[in-house]
């Protein structure tokens, strides 16, 4: 079972982490989410915090999966520390662009604010996860990393609620957006803590 949840875990993460390379391989300027942006904004920096954005929050993703293998961890200790300060990097600047253009998001302040404090909730919990395992304090380290990681998913919980919203609600596109941009990471952060709580207590049972 736990192998079975493995499989599905990293199959999402390796294949929402590769969707941002659509942009690259097919012109993405004139539909979705750029074709419904002004002029002004496409032409902008926007532009170029939107790439950075897509482009490291993929790596973050296809990264972030594979350190939260205990056999990694113990057998290439040297591969973890690597890839976690690739992590790190990814989530900073993917981060701080997706600040930037969750200011010019669509469906109006509700999701702008949604995506605003997904922004914040995700730059703030990797930069405690990182802090901690600086000053050594690799439980504090393991618990950020659960919540930094589980806001991380929001990028493959949101691409799983908007299909699923068009096939199971009568909403218009645009008022699901509203309630995903806050879906799509409260409930992940809800099921972080529900892991931390029982790894907790599996801990003091084996003690
Ligand atoms: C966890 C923090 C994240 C925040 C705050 C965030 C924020 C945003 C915002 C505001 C947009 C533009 C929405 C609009 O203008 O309507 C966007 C789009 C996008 N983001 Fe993120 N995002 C996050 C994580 C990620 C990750 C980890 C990936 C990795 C795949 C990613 C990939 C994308 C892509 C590909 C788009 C384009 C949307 C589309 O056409 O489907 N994001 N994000």
């Amino acid at each position: 079972m736990k192998k079975i949840l493995w499989v599905i875990f990293a199959f999402f993460a390796i294949g929402v982490g590769l969707y941002p390379l659509l942009f690259v391989l097919q012109d993405m300027s004139t539909t979705g989410l750029i074709g419904g942006k002004s002029q002004e904004l496409v032409q902008g920096f926007w532009m170029v915090a939107f790439y950075i954005h897509i482009f490291l929050g993929g790596i973050s993703l296809l990264v972030g999966w594979s350190q939260f293998s205990s056999k990694l961890r113990k057998r290439r200790l040297k591969l973890h520390r690597i890839l976690g300060k690739i992590y790190v990097i990814a989530v900073s600047l993917s981060g701080l662009a997706g600040l930037y253009i969750s200011f010019f998001a669509d469906g109006g302040p509700i999701a702008q604010w949604g995506f605003t404090f997904l922004a914040l909730a995700w730059l703030t919990t990797t930069t405690l996860a990182y802090i901690s395992v600086r000053q050594g304090q690799i439980t504090h380290h393991q618990k950020w990393m659960i919540r930094s990681y589980a806001l991380t998913f929001a990028a493959v919980t949101l691409r799983m609620y908007i299909p699923l919203f068009l096939m199971l609600t009568d909403l218009a596109f645009i008022d699901s957006y509203r309630i995903i941009a806050w879906l799509c990471w409260v409930p992940n952060l809800l099921v972080a803590e529900w892991i931390i709580y029982k790894q907790k207590s599996l801990t003091l049972a084996a003690n």
